[in-house]
């Protein structure tokens, strides 16, 4: 399609319509009567008729193939220049398939894994009649207290760019014309994974530097793996509302960045600037939004029932519009929507491919690689002990987590019903609901003749998610109440962990002897947790986001800078020291931490040579696995910059290598350090990497293995020997 003929033929209204992004509940012939509550105010004040609802570009949130086809025909029967709409919706780990939540996904360190789920996914939505998937959540996160940390990847900058790459070429695969591929849009532009409190929408406060070394590269990474839309984020970044800011949208990302595919607001978020106190009216909202360069408007009402006065009145120009318009139908012409209006369900049904069994197979295989064996005294895997199976999760499907798509809760496999397939005999109370206060007498004694209790235990769903945020992170007090009352009768208690979010943990490390953080591991729960508790897969999962001891240390992440009074373990008693009085500053499980039924030992740490100002240097590691299981390891390595121009992180991952180590055997790991690698933002704006030294870790976690050190044009002979 010629989309530059195209936009010489549309009028103003046409054009401004291609802006703006609608429910498709305007498109049921009583549209005025089927919306009510706050969409149908949404709706009035979007200013929808059913005249100009044939002119709109965008509809977000369809969710099955014969209401996409239904809309689709209808809209092209009215629409004068056959402009096909786009269908949008979040697809953020599974359409009706469900994966693991995407904080679990990414304790899988599995990128491959990570992408066929992306592209699975996609192929489920386009056969429900979707063109773009509000995905991937690029946003960088260290505080536990925002519900919205299951949505995102974690606290290290380069592994979230990763990851995002990875889900950015499993949804557009290499060309957005064939079958089974939606278009991603990054989110939430920029810095949403930060708001004060770790309170949802609010206030986001950084310095330059922060934003740019630690919040904006996955964002990057996304749009350089070809990412096709940006949405906008709720929040200010430097007092000005993300949505209005020229210099997040304008400057970085159009003109450093280069980004020329389609940027979306946030729901309602041009509205919400007003509320930011940083626009007078909707109208004014809208002109900033626009001059700032958001092209789509959801859901806000402020292009389309202001934006013909601003461009009348020539406060918005019409070069403007007409370069959000282009990169509109680009995106429909790159889709192949002008061809195919109806891409995705002309040839393909979602009885056939939705919950596909290759699919649920990906789901339990990737869920099996997701959960975290926080702790385990000799307990795992169970073999024919008795069980009790005792806790509100054991026959619990909430369990798909906070943006499930179209999955549904009863096609999720709970944790009894693998069980139950298996025919393992077992006892079961529920002990309590998630929140609902009971004494757990029934459930202690349903456990009291077991030799192993496994507990699930856990946060409800709603408890995390967007608008999730909580100052308490701990398990609902019942939960843990009735942990204690089963630990006093002696006998060993698995406490299997459903949640959203890193948790303070304290009370449930002490009572139970072993420890697997399931999160919420979608469709296939119950036959991944099982495979896992009787070590059908060794756990191989390690976490993304530092599990704390204490709420109170939130914002936490392993790869904190430097303080001038670092605490000293050696002299805990010191008192002016950076530490608190009354938790340690270390995570209680550490960013990079999990446990495996197999052993691995890493040793022989040996660099090709020591100044990486003669060229890359090729670091090597022995790992051997001395357990008599085969597993699963991360292999992960860190690199601190000894001395910089601005004080640097004490460590920050480089790369990882995830293997498997057949028993009694070894095998040898490499890095390749680049000077790329140990470049980073200097003062004067400029990426380079300063002359001096530098330490390399190499290990199964953030905090253990062992390390060399290395120079930049250094004379070699100053360099200390290997450690470990
Ligand atoms: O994509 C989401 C976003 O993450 C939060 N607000 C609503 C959008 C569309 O559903």
């Amino acid at each position: 399609m010629n989309v530059e003929h195209l936009i010489k033929q549309m009028t103003l209204q046409e054009k401004i319509g291609q802006l703006i992004q609608i429910l498709p509940s305007v498109y049921s012939d009583d549209h005025e009567d089927v919306i009510t509550g706050p969409v149908a105010q949404l709706m009035k004040e979007s200013g929808i008729t059913s005249e100009n609802r044939w002119e709109i570009g965008s509809v977000i949130g369809i969710n099955n193939a014969a209401q996409a086809r239904y809309i689709q025909s209808q809209y092209l029967e009215h629409n004068r220049l056959q402009i096909p709409l786009l269908f949008m919706a979040d697809i953020i780990h599974g359409h009706r398939t469900i994966y693991p939540v995407p904080l679990a996904m990414a304790s899988s360190w599995d990128i491959e894994a990570i992408e066929q789920m992306a592209r699975q996914s996609a192929f489920e939505a386009t056969v429900s009649g979707l063109h773009v998937t509000f995905s991937p959540m690029a946003d960088l996160t260290r505080d536990a207290r925002w519900g919205r940390v299951m949505e995102a990847t974690g606290e290290d900058v380069w592994l979230n760019g990763e990851m995002a790459a990875a889900f950015v070429r499993g949804y557009q695969g290499t060309d957005l014309k064939n079958e089974g591929t939606l278009a991603a849009c990054v989110k939430h532009f920029a810095a949403y994974g930060a708001p004060e409190g770790g309170r949802d929408y609010n206030t986001v406060d950084m310095s330059d530097r922060e934003l740019r070394e630690f919040y904006l590269p996955a964002y990057k990474r996304a749009l350089d793996e070809g990412a096709k839309m940006v949405m906008t984020s709720f929040n200010v970044v430097d007092g000005i509302p993300a949505t209005v800011s020229t210099y997040l949208l304008r400057d970085i990302l159009r003109k450093e960045w280069a980004f020329d595919g389609v940027t979306i607001s946030d729901w309602s978020s041009i509205k919400e600037v007003i509320f930011h106190g940083v626009a007078e009216s909707l109208a004014d909202a809208g002109r900033l939004a626009m001059e700032a360069g958001v092209d789509i408007d959801m859901m806000s009402g402020a292009y389309l029932n202001h934006l013909e006065e601003a461009i009348e009145q020539k406060r918005i120009s019409v070069g403007k519009l007409d370069e959000a318009v282009l990169r509109i139908l680009r995106l429909k012409d790159e889709l192949g929507l002008f061809e195919h209006p109806y891409r995705g369900i002309e040839t393909m049904t979602e009885q056939a491919v939705h919950l596909a069994p290759e699919h649920r197979a990906h789901a339990r295989e990737l869920a099996e690689k997701s959960i975290v064996l926080l702790k385990n005294e000799d307990i795992l895997p169970l073999s024919n002990q008795k069980i009790a199976l005792i806790g509100p999760f054991i026959t619990s499907t909430d369990v798909l987590g906070p943006w499930a798509g179209s999955g549904k809760t009863e096609e999720a496999i709970p944790l009894i019903e693998a069980f139950r397939e298996k025919g393992i005999p077992f006892s079961y109370s529920p002990g309590s609901g998630v929140e609902e206060e009971v004494d757990w007498e029934a459930a202690v004694e349903t456990a009291r003749q077991a030799e192993v209790i496994v507990l699930a235990l856990g946060e409800a769903s709603w408890m995390s998610g967007e608008a999730g945020s909580k100052t308490d992170i701990r398990l609902p007090k019942t939960q843990v109440d009735g942990l204690r009352k089963l630990a006093a009768l002696n006998i060993p208690i698995v406490t299997v962990l459903f949640n959203g979010r890193p948790l303070d943990l304290r009370k449930v490390e002490r009572y139970s002897t072993a420890i697997l953080e399931a999160w919420y591991p979608g469709t296939e729960t119950g036959h991944a947790v099982y495979n896992l508790l009787y070590g059908h897969q060794s756990p191989s999962a390690k976490l993304t986001m530092s599990f704390p001891h204490h709420v109170g240390q939130m914002p936490l992440r392993y790869d904190a800078l430097r303080t001038g009074r670092p605490a000293d373990i050696e002299n805990a008693d010191m008192r002016y020291t950076s530490k608190y009085l009354d938790a340690p500053n270390e995570a209680l499980f550490p960013f990079g931490f999990g446990m495996s039924y197999a052993q691995f030992d890493y040793e022989q740490l040996t660099l090709s040579h020591h100044d990486c100002g003669h060229g890359d240097i090729t670091a090597t590691v022995k790992v051997s696995n001395t357990s008599t299981v085969e597993g699963d390891e991360i292999i992960q390595w860190y690199i601190q910059d000894q001395v910089a121009k601005v004080s640097r992180p004490v460590k920050q991952l480089k790369g990882f290598n995830r293997v498997t180590i057949a028993p009694g055997t070894s095998i040898e790991v490499e890095l390749t350090i680049s000077l790329d690698m140990l470049a980073y933002l200097h003062p004067d704006g400029s990426h380079s990497a300063d002359d001096g030294y530098f330490t390399l870790f190499v290990g199964p976690s953030s905090t253990e293995g062992l390390s060399a050190e290395f120079a930049l044009n250094r004379v070699v002979k100053e360099i200390q020997h290997e450690h470990d």
